[in-house]
């Protein structure tokens, strides 16, 4: 019996495509630029610990699926934070800091950005105040404290905590490094988008086929997708076919797809895929993606223990891949798509394809990853 074929059925629940699709490689790049991009690139590539994080084939998977190959960005080796969300927020300090040794960095996070900008101030010897909601957990703040933060634990949500740190910040001159942009601040946004767009640049280095057909992209507020795509318009020469994928707790991308403006999800119940539960997509990627995704697909979270355990037992490729509950919603999006004859034929999945998927983050929060995989 092979690994898929047994009986179980992959789960999704909505699957749209985008009315206003139009793929325009020269719009994309004047919100995210080729300056940004390549700054970015050099910048971080000289940073002190710098090297590609792997780009693993998922063999077993795609002779399954009948398709050509299957690539997963293996973000879990970055830099020692196992997360992609080092290059954005460690980043975005730089450049706001631009050599200044006195400013104090603040940020309100649910847990991967605030380790980032830690980490990033820790580097440059800078000061930095974390602010973190009720909710967030003790072992994501202690991450941070241990990076040599300030950490402020605020009563309320993520909402709450973002107030306070405005707040304190203002009183306080404090520069705010944040990874979402609301109007009249979008710089910075944009420094963290560019950072992520280091991942395209090496995907560029390291695939040994000509053509990338298909490129799944995680997303909460749609940051990482939007540097994603910018990526594609600065390095590919060829377009190809974007699909963004989210919990259908908080589809945010999907439903302002599906209208052509950003709509604002409530959330009623937190996904599992903790740093994609968010209910509004930001300006930035905003901007990129409302052209340039061709499909998008929300997930339930019943699938995301058994891919994570899949993909650590070594189902999927030779070697056991850590990865994080935001890791597991690619390979289930690309699963439940071929499994699904109407959508397979329609986003031509065949044995030419060649899938990227993006495997976000490792183990980032080691006792949950325990948790689920031992399920
Ligand atoms: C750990 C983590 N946080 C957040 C996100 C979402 O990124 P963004 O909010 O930029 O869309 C992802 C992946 O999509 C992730 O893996």
């Amino acid at each position: 019996m092979t690994i898929l074929s047994n009986g179980h059925l992959w789960k999704h629940s909505e699957f749209i495509e985008n009315k206003n699709f139009s793929f325009n490689k020269n719009k994309i790049l004047s919100s995210l630029s080729k300056k940004d991009i390549d700054d970015a690139y050099l910048s971080i590539s000289s940073w002190e610990g710098y090297s590609p994080t792997p780009l693993i084939e998922l063999d077993k998977l795609s002779k399954e699926l009948n398709l050509n190959k299957i690539f997963y960005k293996d973000e879990s080796k970055r830099f020692d934070l196992k997360s992609f969300k080092a290059l954005g927020g460690a980043y975005a300090v730089e450049k706001v800091s631009n050599g200044n040794k006195d400013i104090v960095v603040a940020t309100a996070t649910a847990g991967n950005h605030g380790r980032s900008v830690a980490w990033g101030a820790r580097r440059l010897g800078l000061k930095c105040k974390i602010f973190i909601s009720e909710f967030v957990s003790d072992a994501r703040g202690q991450a941070m404290a241990d990076l040599g933060a300030d950490v402020v634990k605020v009563k309320g949500n993520y909402e709450k905590s973002l107030i306070e740190c405005i707040k304190q910040s203002t009183d306080n001159n404090w520069q705010i490094v944040q990874d979402v942009a609301w109007k009249d601040y979008m710089i910075v946004p944009k420094y963290t988008m560019a950072g992520y767009t280091v991942m395209m640049r090496e995907i560029v280095d390291q695939i040994n086929v000509n053509k990338i057909t298909h490129i799944i992209l995680q997303a909460g507020v749609g940051g990482m997708a939007g540097a994603m795509v910018a990526g594609i318009a600065r390095y590919l020469d060829n377009v190809p076919t974007t699909i963004t994928v989210e919990p259908d707790s908080a589809a945010c991308v999907l439903e302002s797809i599906r209208t052509g403006k950003i709509e604002k999800i409530d959330i009623k119940r937190e996904s599992l895929m903790g740093g994609m539960s968010c209910g509004e997509v930001s300006l930035v990627p905003w901007e990129i993606l409302k052209n340039s995704v061709k499909y998008c697909i929300s997930l339930p979270d019943d699938d995301i223990a058994k891919t994570m355990k899949l993909l650590g037992n070594a189902s999927f490729s030779e070697e056991k891949i850590i990865a994080g509950e935001n890791s597991a919603p690619g390979v289930i999006s690309l699963i439940t798509s071929c499994e699904d004859e109407k959508i397979k034929e329609k986003i031509k999945l065949n044995k030419d394809s060649n899938v990227m998927l993006i495997g976000c983050e490792g183990d980032t929060d080691q006792k949950m990853y325990q948790k689920l995989i031992s399920q």
